[in-house]
């Protein structure tokens, strides 16, 4: 009796872990595909390093719109540039947690190698 409860209290306590452990990662990614606004995904590409968004031709001649990289910046550059309201880029209402969740997630990615 007293065992089975010990081990209801362990599987409990697992569960709730492996909740949390996954959260900020996964909840900046979900941030990252749909921020309340157009996904940062459709311009900086899956992992955020960056895609094509248009080619075009201007003048004749063949210019590419790109989103560029931005899994390497420091926090700081990657927040102001984050809300800033200029260019091509929406302006965006997040907060420092959301912020901070994306950035988390585009680190994690900018350790992977694949492009
Ligand atoms: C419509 C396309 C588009 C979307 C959507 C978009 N971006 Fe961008 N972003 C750009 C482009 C293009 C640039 C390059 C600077 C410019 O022209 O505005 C840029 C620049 C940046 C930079 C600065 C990069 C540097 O090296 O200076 C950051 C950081 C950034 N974007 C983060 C985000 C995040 C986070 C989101 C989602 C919340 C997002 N962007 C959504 C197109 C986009």
């Amino acid at each position: 009796m007293k065992r089975g409860c010990i081990l209801f209290f362990l599987i409990i306590l697992s569960y709730a872990k492996e909740d949390s452990f996954i959260t900020t990662e996964e909840y900046g990614q979900e941030l990252y595909k749909n921020p309340r606004g157009i996904g940062c995904i459709q311009c900086h590409g899956i992992n955020g390093k960056g895609k094509v968004i248009a080619t075009y031709k201007e003048k004749d001649k063949q210019k590419i719109l790109r989103g560029p990289d931005i899994t390497k910046l420091d926090f700081k550059t990657f927040k102001t540039k984050t809300l800033q309201d200029k260019g091509v880029m929406p302006k965006y209402y997040l907060t420092d947690e959301e912020i901070q969740a994306i950035y988390l997630f585009l680190k994690k990615q900018s350790l992977n190698k694949t492009p």
